[in-house]
C-alpha cells in the first residue's frame, strides 16, 4: 500500500531535508561514488570528508589508483580504520583497469565480484553513479523499513533480511534513482535516526506500523544474545 506514494514522498522530503553538498555528490562520478562508499562503510559522514577530498587530490580517478603504491594508499587511510577496506579498494582498482578499461563495471553481479563490494555497496554505486534502479540495504535502511512494517524480529536473521530485501526493491520504484537512495540514507541518518527520531516531523507517520503501536523505540531490536 505503501508505493508509490513512498517514493515520491521520500523524494520530496530529500528535496528539503536531504543533504546537498556532500563532496561525492560534485561531481557524482562512478570512482568518486564508490570510494565515497568505501569510506562509509564503517565510518560517519563528518570524519568521511576530510579523508575523502585528501584522496581524491591524490588520486583523482580509478587508473591512477590502480597505479599507486599499496602504502601509498594506506598512508592515505591512516586514521579511517578498517584497513582491509583500502588494501581491498586498491585491489580492485587494479581489477577494474584490467578486466573493464580502467573505469567500473555498470553491472550488479560484476560490481560484487569486486573485493570490498557486497551486494547493498553494488547497488549504492549503480544507483548513486548510473542512476539505475538498484534497491540498497544498509544498517540505517533496515531500520526504517522495521519501523514502517514494525517487525519484530532482528533484521539480522536471514529470513528477515530476505523479506527487508524484497520490501526495499518494491518500494524503490524507479524515478530519480541516484537521489532515491541518497534519499533513504539521509532520512536514516537523520529524521529516522536509531534514539529519538523525529516522528512529528516524518512524511510516512501515518503509515508508519511502528509509530502506531507506539513501538518505534523498540524496533529494530538487538541482535540476540
Ligand atoms: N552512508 C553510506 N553512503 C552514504 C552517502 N552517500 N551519504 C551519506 N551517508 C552514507
Amino acid at each position: 500500500h505503501l508505493r508509490p506514494r513512498f517514493a515520491d514522498r521520500l523524494l520530496t522530503w530529500f528535496d528539503q531535508h536531504g543533504r546537498h553538498d556532500l563532496p561525492w555528490q560534485h561531481p557524482r562520478t562512478p570512482y568518486r561514488v564508490w570510494l565515497s562508499e568505501i569510506m562509509l562503510q564503517q565510518t560517519q559522514v563528518a570524519t568521511v570528508v576530510p579523508y575523502f577530498q585528501r584522496f581524491v587530490a591524490r588520486f583523482p580517478d580509478l587508473p591512477c589508483l590502480a597505479a599507486a603504491q599499496r602504502d601509498d594508499v594506506l598512508a592515505l587511510w591512516a586514521g579511517l580504520g578498517y584497513y582491509s577496506r583500502a588494501r581491498n579498494l586498491h585491489a580492485a582498482a587494479q581489477r577494474c583497469v584490467e578486466e573493464h578499461a580502467g573505469r567500473l563495471p555498470d553491472d550488479i553481479d560484476a560490481l560484487c565480484s569486486l573485493p570490498g563490494i557486497g551486494r547493498s555497496t553494488a547497488a549504492a554505486i549503480l544507483s548513486q553513479a548510473f542512476d539505475r534502479p538498484a534497491a540498497i540495504l544498509d544498517g540505517n535502511v533496515k531500520r526504517v523499513l522495521c519501523r514502517l512494517l514494525a517487525i519484530e524480529q532482528w533484521p539480522g536473521l536471514p529470513a528477515v533480511e530476505k523479506q527487508l530485501w524484497q520490501v526495499a526493491e518494491a518500494l524503490m520504484g524507479d524515478i530519480r534513482p541516484a537521489d532515491y537512495t541518497q534519499a533513504i540514507m539521509d532520512f536514516g541518518a537523520t529524521l529516522c535516526r536509531r534514539s529519538r527520531p523525529d516522528c512529528g516531523h516524518c512524511p510516512f507517520r501515518s503509515d508508519c506500523l511502528a509509530f502506531a503501536q507506539s513501538r518505534v523505540a523498540e524496533v529494530p531490536t538487538a541482535r540476540p544474545k
